[in-house]
């Protein structure tokens, strides 16, 4: 024990929602004070101390602050309030405005922009004027709705718009987001905000090196600190040492004699009875290394004897390819040829909570409760119990409603490590990650390099496309086979070409992890696509809407891989269509436009056989449960589910309860890839039918089963059914002439059918955000000589603020898929492709500059 940590520690008084409180003052910030000991948890914790989210917002004496940056001996005295001590009509106010508006996804950052709009509302009242809004909300970061309809939210507040909570009915009917009112105020709990008797806290050590051989690992520091109570290393997993969705490459903590292959690899988690002994702790870890170099570049990974990684037999973690007709031939006839090599950066989710696990064992009967935020709980389960040695019927995992995910919450972070920590110790036990441990551990979206060569005719007609692709994969497999899939299969974008040569190289390197993240391998092949489209107008001499308009995939063609598409396909051509007037209207305005068409599967297909379940019960108290097995991330699965309850019962909406059901398997499967809506759906559905066949009798599990299980592998047969379903979208970018920037985005999505249109709408503005953020400006880029992430904190990220974010007008287009249940194609998976694309044809309208790689706006760009 060192003279610091004997140091006495004094109390702090304050006032907290008008109550002198004293807390101790010990706490790293006030933040932690209001959650961790006065158990108010409206206040969120996205990134703290760094003060980088805005989601822990709250009024001291006046004044919105963040309050991870606020140490206790500042605010001693002073007045608190929290969103639990706003008045309860206030409260009712702002909970009525962000559910009636749509002004919320996943709801983890909406308690901190409530706080701060209320500062400004208590400041300026009606005169609250939007853009002053938006640039105060430059202290929060949201994830999930592109701000659009949160500032809508702070307006009608602020104007004191009389507004209707409407509960949604049946399909296609507008209503509120289920539970948006809980989340609007932070009352609906997210794990970090669970608290059971007896529970320690775990913080991991991670490694120091990228690539390095574990000579030794000294706890004896680390036990001995303050509020210590156990320290695990790998010597204490009693099963299987790695997990993995697809191989089960990724080992849960590194041992002796073992060897490091990303920063985000564990040594040891630490168990304390405070969070901070256990993070402190965690720093005291001593582990010896025998530093190698990490391969960091993927070519020479590819080209090298070396393995990257330790387990693993070969740098080449997946080859995707297929062929159809005389590629070589028809380019060579071409009338105009591109030939460009395009590449794409590493990028990071974001999502604003950080993963967050809770362990709770029951000794008598020998079994643990996992409570997780992750994106799939059977895969999750199964890994544990595996970790553990033991059966799977004693682990159960719990999904708790996560703060956004959008793919990286796929893979598990901290669920083994929290689980191993409670088995041992027979106690529960809480891990919640740092913003810095999540950036380091979770996977992210690939950087790909992309070597396009596209030919068509002197009308400017599709006749060949060759692709060669290599995708920096990180070093464990996650599914960064099956991203790399994706992009293979979506190289073509939404067009007929008769001939076509593609292969898809996943390669593994000592790099952050990448996987799953919405689009999977899309976006970038469509960036590339569309930017082979655009060059080719220019020579052929027609514009971006006509060339895409000439080629667009139509029923009865051949697609990609030598699918051919159905009637679902319309939708390509009609966003194609609903985009037309904006695009010639903002070019006859002499502005700078690009137009992106972007194609995206939902499912997971390529011949996996998909199988989802529902339950629908009549309880004797007359409220009508229905049960799936989906995660709820923010991207509505709850709302769909009682909506189709809605529609086939014939029911008030305010009778369905809505439960995420871990005991029964009702999944299978991650919550990815626009699933959860199209295949929940269509389960709730075919429950319902079977609840109505028998009567609705009380107290009966009436089970519905959705499957999809006759997609075909790429490659296996001549014309396979790669996917049942896809999602389309076009989206246009108007950019000023003299500025370069975005003045408006046009986006024309076909989601099939729109279960909830304000809702959809929401997502699409969300996604549209995010897209921006991914051509414009936002990056994670690794350290080529360490291997190390070199952004480390939300504000490097380069997402972009509300200020910045144009207005979005969101069109939507229903063109039913058929075989899906009312025609659904789901909305989140196609949301960015387009974008990306777009924005390089703008500025290229605007500069005359052809642009390859992403992000666009490089060190030139100052605009
Ligand atoms: S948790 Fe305080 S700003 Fe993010
Ligand atoms: S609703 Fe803002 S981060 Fe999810």
């Amino acid at each position: 024990m060192t003279d610091l940590d004997s140091t006495p520690v004094t109390d702090v008084a304050l006032t907290v929602n008008g109550r002198a409180v004293s807390v101790r003052g010990d706490h790293p910030h006030l933040l932690s004070a209001l959650r961790d000991e006065l158990d108010l948890t409206a206040a969120k914790d996205g990134c703290s101390p760094s003060g980088q989210c805005g989601c822990c917002t709250v009024i001291v004496d006046g004044k919105a602050v963040v309050s991870c940056q606020q140490a206790l001996d500042k605010v001693a005295g002073k007045h608190v309030l929290t969103l639990e001590g706003v008045a309860a009509d206030e409260r009712q106010r702002f909970a009525t405005a962000f559910a009636a508006c749509g002004g919320l996804q996943c709801g983890f950052c909406i308690p901190g922009i409530v706080m701060r709009a209320k500062a400004q509302i208590d400041k300026k009242g009606p005169d609250l004027r939007r853009d002053d809004m938006a640039r105060h909300l430059g202290a929060h970061l949201c994830r999930c709705t592109g701000y659009v309809k949160v500032l809508d939210a702070i307006e009608a507040v602020a104007t004191a718009r009389p507004l209707e909570v409407r509960r949604p009915g049946g399909i296609g009917a507008s209503g509120v987001r289920y539970q948006a009112e809980e989340l609007t105020l932070g009352d609906r709990g997210y794990v970090d905000d669970m608290k059971v008797p007896g529970m320690l806290h775990a913080a991991l050590h991670l490694t120091a090196h990228a690539r390095a051989d574990v000579v030794g690992i000294d706890t004896g520091e680390a036990a001995s600190a303050p509020g210590v109570v156990a320290v695990f290393t790998a010597a204490d997993i009693p099963g299987a040492l790695r997990t993995g969705l697809i191989y089960k490459d990724w080992p849960v903590m590194i041992p002796i004699g073992g060897r490091t292959s990303f920063a985000g690899d564990v040594l040891a988690v630490v168990v304390a009875d405070t969070r901070e002994h256990a993070r402190e702790a965690a720093a005291r870890v001593a582990v010896t290394y025998a530093p190698l170099t990490p391969l960091t570049d993927p070519h020479a990974a590819l080209a090298s004897d070396e393995v990257a990684v330790w387990g693993t037999d070969s740098n080449v973690l997946s080859v995707s390819k297929y062929a159809r007709g005389e590629v070589e031939a028809e380019l060579s006839r071409c009338a105009h040829v591109v030939h460009e090599v395009f590449t794409t950066q590493r990028v990071e989710h974001a999502f604003l909570e950080p993963e967050s696990t809770l362990a709770v064992p029951d000794v008598d009967r020998g079994t643990l409760h996992v409570y997780s935020g992750g994106q799939g709980i059977w895969d999750d389960r199964n890994d544990i119990a595996a970790v553990l040695g033991l059966e799977r019927d004693r682990v159960t995992v719990e999904l708790v409603t996560n703060g956004g995910a959008f793919g990286g919450k796929e893979d598990l972070s901290n669920q083994a490590h929290t689980a191993l920590a409670a088995w041992l110790l027979e106690t529960p036990v809480k891990c919640t990650l740092s913003r810095v441990e999540s950036l380091l551990m979770h996977a992210k979206r690939h950087p790909i390099h992309m070597e396009y060569t596209a030919g068509c005719d002197a009308d400017g007609r599709l006749r060949g496309l060759r692709v060669r692709a290599v995708g920096d994969s990180g070093a464990y497999a996650s599914v960064g086979m099956k991203v790399l899939e994706r992009m293979a299969g979506h190289a073509s974008g939404p067009y007929h070409v008769p001939a076509i040569d593609v292969s898809a190289v996943a390669v593994r390197t000592n790099n952050p992890v990448c996987g799953a993240f919405r689009g999977f391998g899309a976006n970038q092949a469509q960036f590339a696509m569309e930017g082979c489209l655009d060059r080719l107008a220019a020579q052929v001499g027609i514009s971006g809407w006509e060339i895409r308009k000439r080629n667009v995939i139509r029923p009865g063609m051949v697609w990609g891989p030598g699918q051919i598409m159905d009637d679902g396909c319309l939708g390509a051509e009609q966003c194609l269509d609903a985009v037309e007037s904006a695009y010639v209207d903002a070019r006859a305005a002499g502005h700078a436009v690009g137009l992106g068409l972007g194609l995206k599967n939902s499912g997971l297909g390529n011949g996996f056989k998909e199988w989802t379940g529902a339950v629908v019960r009549f309880r004797s108290d007359g409220v009508v449960e229905v049960r799936h097995g989906w995660t709820e991330m923010g991207q509505g699965i709850n709302t769909v589910a009682l909506q189709v309850a809605v529609e086939e019962l014939g029911i008030d909406p305010g009778r369905v309860e809505v439960i995420i059901d871990t005991t029964r398997e009702l999944g299978l499967g991650q919550t990815t890839g626009s699933r959860g809506t199209l295949m929940g759906a269509g389960a709730v559905k075919a429950a319902c039918e079977a609840a109505r066949t028998d009567g609705c009798r009380p107290d009966v599990d009436y089970l519905g089963e959705y499957r999809v299980d006759w997609t075909d592998k790429l490659g296996t047969v001549a014309n396979p059914t790669i996917h049942s379903t896809f999602g389309y979208a076009a989206q246009v970018v108007v950019m000023d002439r003299d500025t370069g920037r975005i003045r408006r985005v046009i986006a024309a999505h076909d989601v099939g059918r729109a279960v909830n249109p304000v809702l959809c709408e929401g997502q699409i503005e969300g996604s549209v955000h995010m897209g921006l953020g991914y051509a414009l400006s936002e990056e994670f880029p690794a350290d080529p000589d360490t291997g190390f992430p070199t952004n480390l904190t939300l504000r490097s990220l380069g997402i972009l603020r509300p200020k910045d974010v144009p207005p979005i007008d969101v069109i939507l287009v229903e063109s039913p898929q058929p075989n899906a249940p009312y025609g659904i194609k789901g909305v989140g998976e196609i949301g960015l492709v387009p974008t990306a694309g777009a924005v390089a044809a703008a500025m290229a309208d605007r500069d005359g500059v052809w642009r390859c790689a992403l992000p666009l706006q490089g060190a030139d760009d100052d605009e």
